[in-house]
């Protein structure tokens, strides 16, 4: 069987920053992949030839099927192939991974790492920081509400609120938070001007993996006081539960233990602060619906559930085929490479009706902004449950909500949503 190839634009548009911060073109492009091609291979210049997974029910039979499509084998993120080689040559055992944490492991050793947090990331533990949730949702209020009635509610409000609560929660003080946020963004080396100046003097790909390593032992070094500390001072944070955890009988090894930090503390924030900017940005526009979910006593369930799935801030994740496989009508080889494309996947026509609208009112929201199966979000419901205290404490305390400019989207291919917003309100 012959492997179908995309048209070049659509496979130029999936690997393109541009055009996910542009938005709509990309839609178009997925559209039509999900149309007449939903499983098919991309071919670029700089980058390996990767099956473009366009289709929800493609996405969760990959996700739910972790032993013929890991994670540890290739980047789980895309990378280009001058990156990928490089990334391979400066790290132990080839392997290719600068940090290894959760979303670079696969079986025995996922589940092992996984369980050591699962439960306190579960919604009976989160309800013991519901009230901590609370006041630096209401901090955060009173700062927006300071401003006097416009701001741009993506970079003074939602960049902030998330970093603060999975700060917080982990265990680093406040004081460190700046330090936290500028090596996240050093990590992710963000592909959008605006974000990411410094890396305007970066010219070439050796520089990128010197920088990497350079912002990675920084984040060991920072991580490993914070672990001595917890060892001998234990308190209700997840620095604790780290620091104190054993594998196999044994303390956990450097590597991972820093990879387990840094993905928490990575993963908590600018993905929560896309979903919950998108959702301003929905009730900006709608009167209607904003008077609707201002009431107090509204339910903000499906507000919730619809714009997590209408942001989609993990835009995707890439699997590599351990075996041959068929799926979707297709045959993969091993050593395939995929791209889950998430954005593509919570706007397929055959599980969304109307996928293009947004709808608080879905019956059964299918979104898969979380991924599926063994790797799915760990902080789905702490992310949930920040939206919804956010919601709760902003909205009745609004009594008028409009667009003051045009939003803007982050140029990414993995994390993105609205780097501006611009907006107006008056208070109650
Ligand atoms: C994994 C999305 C918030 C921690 C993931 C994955 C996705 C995702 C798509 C990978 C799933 C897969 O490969 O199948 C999101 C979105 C969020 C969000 C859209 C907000 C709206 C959070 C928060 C935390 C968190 C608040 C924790 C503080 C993690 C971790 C993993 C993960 C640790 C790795 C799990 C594993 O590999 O076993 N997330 N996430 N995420 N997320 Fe989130």
């Amino acid at each position: 069987m012959t492997k179908p190839i995309l048209p070049g634009e659509v496979a130029a548009a999936v690997v393109d920053p541009v055009a996910y911060g542009a938005w709509d073109g990309l839609h178009q492009q997925l559209a039509w992949a999900r149309a007449n091609a939903p499983l098919a291979v991309a071919e670029n210049p700089d980058y390996d030839p990767f099956w473009l997974v366009t289709r929800h029910a493609d996405v969760m039979a990959i996700g739910r099927d972790p032993q013929r499509f890991a994670n540890a084998v290739r980047p789980t993120v895309l990378t280009n192939r001058d990156g990928e080689a490089l990334a391979r040559a400066a790290t132990p055992g080839n392997d290719g991974h600068l940090i290894r944490s959760l979303v670079q492991m696969d079986a025995p050793d996922h589940m092992k790492y996984r369980l050591l947090t699962q439960s306190w990331f579960m919604p009976k533990n989160l309800k013991q920081v519901e009230d901590r949730i609370r006041q630096i949702a209401r901090e955060t209020v009173d700062k927006l509400l300071a401003t006097g009635g416009e701001c741009d509610f993506a970079r003074d409000v939602a960049a902030h609120y998330p970093l603060h609560v999975v700060m917080d929660i982990l265990g680093v003080p406040p004081e460190d938070e700046p330090r936290m946020l500028m090596l996240t963004q050093q990590l992710f080396g963000s592909t959008d001007p605006d974000l990411n100046r410094s890396r305007e003097a970066i010219t070439s790909a050796e520089q990128a993996i010197a920088m990497l390593h350079y912002v990675i032992a920084d984040f060991e070094n920072y991580f490993r006081e914070l672990t001595a500390d917890r060892r001998a001072n234990p308190r209700q944070d997840i620095a604790t539960v780290i620091a104190n955890a054993t594998i196999d009988g044994g303390q956990i090894p450097d590597r991972e233990l820093a990879g387990y930090y840094m993905i928490i503390a990575t993963a908590g924030h600018d993905t929560t602060s896309a979903s919950t900017a998108g959702a301003i940005m929905e009730l900006a526009k709608n009167p209607a619906l904003f008077e609707r979910f201002r009431a107090a006593d509204s339910d903000k369930a499906g507000l919730i559930e619809e714009a997590i799935r209408w942001t989609t801030p993990v835009q995707h994740f890439m699997r590599t085929a351990r075996a041959d496989v068929e799926i979707g009508g297709q045959q993969i080889r091993e050593g395939d490479w995929l791209m889950l494309n998430y954005v593509s996947a919570n706007r397929d026509e055959a599980v969304f009706g109307d996928p293009f609208a947004f709808d608080p009112d879905r019956a059964k929201n299918q979104q898969i902004a979380f991924g599926f199966g063994a790797h799915v979000c760990l902080g789905q419901h702490l992310a949930r449950m920040e939206m919804r205290i956010m919601m709760e404490e902003l909205l009745p305390r609004l009594k008028k909500l409009e667009l003051a400019g045009e939003p803007a989207r982050v140029e990414s291919v993995f994390v993105g949503g609205l780097k501006r917003l611009p907006i107006r309100f008056e208070a109650t």
